[in-house]
C-alpha cells in the first residue's frame, strides 16, 4: 500500500499520538491543535493521567466532544485496540512518544523495558504499514550519543553505547526505524534527539508529573520548592566544568513541541529544501506528491548549557523560594556536560528554541505552585 501523503492542510490531517497523555506529548498536542491539526491520543494511562487531556481542551478551547481531538486507552503492544484506531480515524502519521523512561527502573526491569518499547513499537509499526500510514516521527533522546567525545554534540557525532536497557531502547528503535526505510523507501522517518526538555505551558494547566520521587533534576528542584522534599541533592561537585556541577542543554517543552509539529511539516514537504543525509545516503528523497522519503535526524535543544547550581538558582530566581542543596557523590552514569549543535534544525525545519532558562522555571513553578499534587489535586 502507498504512503498517505503529508502535503495537505492540517485541517486536512489526522496525526495519532502515542503517548499524548504524557509529559512532553500533551504539550504536543496543544501545539498541534493550535495549528489545526486533528488529533487522536493512545496512551495506556500508565505514566500519565486523563486529567491531562481534559486540560489540554481546556488550553485550546474545545469541547469534550469535539471531532478535533479523540483520546483512546491502549497499550501499543495491543495489536487489535491500534487496529480498531487505524479502521475508525483516517491516520495520515504518527508521532510516537508512547514507551517507559526511567533509567533507574530500566536496569531493575529491563525485560518490560524491551517488552514494551521495542515489542510495543513493532507491533505499531507493522499495523501502520497495514494501513498504509508510514509518516513517523519518533522520540529518540541525546541518551544516544552515550559518552560524547567532543561538545556540542551534532547530529553526526557517533552514537556510543547506552549505560541502561532505557537508552538501548532509544538507540535500537533508531536502529530499526532506519532499517524499515532501507527495505521500503515509502517510509518518512524523522528521529528527534532531545535534550533535557523540562518547564510546562504558561496556562500552568498541563506540566511533568512524575510519579513517586522524581529521578530528574528538574521536578526534584520543583518539589523542592513547594516544600514536599527537603533539600535537592547534587550528583557531584567536581566535575571539568565551571561550577563543577554537571551541565546539561534544558529546552522548554513548548518549544520542543513544536519542533514536532515543524518534523511533520518537514515530512510533509512543507519546508526545507536540504536533503538530510544522515546514516541513509538516500534520505531526503523527494516524491512525486513534494513529500519526502528518508530519515531525518535532528537535535532539539538549545545549544546552551547550564549547570546544576544554575538551574537551582534559575528556579530560586523564578520561585521565590530559597531552595536548599546538599552535594553528593556524582550519580553513576553520568556525563560532566552535554549539550546540542542545533544548527540542522535550524536550516532544515526552520525551528529554533526561544525560551531560555529563567521562563522554564517560571513556567514550571506554575504548574507546580498551582499543582502541588500534580493531575492527583
Ligand atoms: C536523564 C537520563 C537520560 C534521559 C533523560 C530524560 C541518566 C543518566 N540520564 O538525563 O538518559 O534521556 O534523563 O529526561 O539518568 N542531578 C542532580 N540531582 C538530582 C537529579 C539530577 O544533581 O536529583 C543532576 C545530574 O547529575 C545531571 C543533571 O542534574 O548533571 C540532570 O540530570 P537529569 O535531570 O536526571 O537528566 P540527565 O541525567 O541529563
Amino acid at each position: 500500500m502507498t504512503n498517505r501523503s503529508l502535503a495537505k492542510d492540517p485541517q486536512d490531517l489526522t496525526v495519532l499520538v502515542t503517548g499524548g497523555a504524557g509529559f512532553i506529548g500533551s504539550h504536543t498536542v496543544v501545539e498541534l491543535l493550535e495549528r489545526g491539526f486533528n488529533v487522536v491520543i493512545f496512551d495506556d494511562l500508565s505514566n500519565s493521567s486523563p486529567v491531562a487531556v481534559d486540560r489540554v481542551r481546556q488550553i485550546v478551547g474545545i469541547a469534550a466532544d469535539d471531532p478535533r481531538l479523540t483520546f483512546v486507552e491502549g497499550s501499543i503492544l495491543d495489536r487489535a485496540a491500534l487496529e480498531q484506531v487505524f479502521t475508525t480515524f483516517p491516520i495520515d502519521g504518527i508521532i510516537h512518544f508512547a514507551g517507559f523512561k526511567a533509567v533507574g527502573e530500566s536496569v531493575e526491569k529491563p525485560l518490560e523495558y524491551y517488552w514494551n518499547n521495542i515489542g510495543g513499537t513493532l507491533v505499531l509499526l507493522d499495523v501502520a504499514r497495514q494501513y498504509g500510514v508510514k509518516n513517523i516521527v519518533f522520540s529518540s533522546s541525546a541518551t544516544v550519543y552515550g559518552e560524547p567525545d567532543e561538545m556540542p554534540l551534532t547530529e553526526n557525532a557517533p552514537k556510543h553505547d547506552a549505560t541502561n536497557p532505557y537508552g538501548q531502547t532509544k538507540s535500537m528503535l533508531e536502529q530499526i526505524l532506519t532499517d524499515m526505510w532501507v527495505g521500503d523507501n515509502e517510509w518518512n522517518v524523522v528521529l528527534l534527539r532531545y535534550f533535557n526538555p523540562i518547564g510546562a505551558h504558561e496556562s500552568g494547566l498541563i506540566g511533568e508529573d512524575p510519579k513517586g520521587i522524581p529521578n530528574n533534576l528538574l521536578p526534584y528542584v520543583a518539589q523542592v520548592a513547594v516544600g514536599k522534599l527537603p533539600q535537592v541533592r547534587v550528583f557531584g561537585d567536581d566535575y571539568p566544568t565551571p561550577d563543577g556541577t554537571g551541565v546539561r542543554d534544558y529546552i522548554h517543552v513548548v518549544d520542543l513541541a513544536r519542533g514536532h509539529v515543524a518534523a511533520l511539516d518537514w515530512m510533509g514537504g512543507k519546508l526545507g529544501t536540504d536533503v538530510a543525509l544522515d546514516r541513509c545516503s538516500h534520505a531526503g528523497t523527494p516524491m512525486t506528491d513534494g513529500t519526502r522519503s528518508g530519515v531525518g535526524v535532528f537535535n532539539l535543544g538549545t545549544g546552551r548549557g547550564s549547570s546544576v547550581l544554575d538551574v537551582v538558582h534559575a528556579f530560586e530566581k523564578a520561585s521565590g523560594q530559597t531552595i536548599p542543596y546538599v552535594i553528593e557523590p556524582r550519580r553513576a552514569g553520568d556525563i560532566a556536560e552535554n549539550y546540542a549543535a542545533c544548527d540542522k534544525a535550524r536550516a532544515e525545519l526552520g525551528w529554533q528554541a526561544e525560551y531560555d532558562l529563567d521562563r522554564m522555571c517560571t513556567d514550571s513553578w506554575r504548574w507546580q505552585s498551582t499543582n502541588p499534587n500534580g493531575y492527583a489535586s
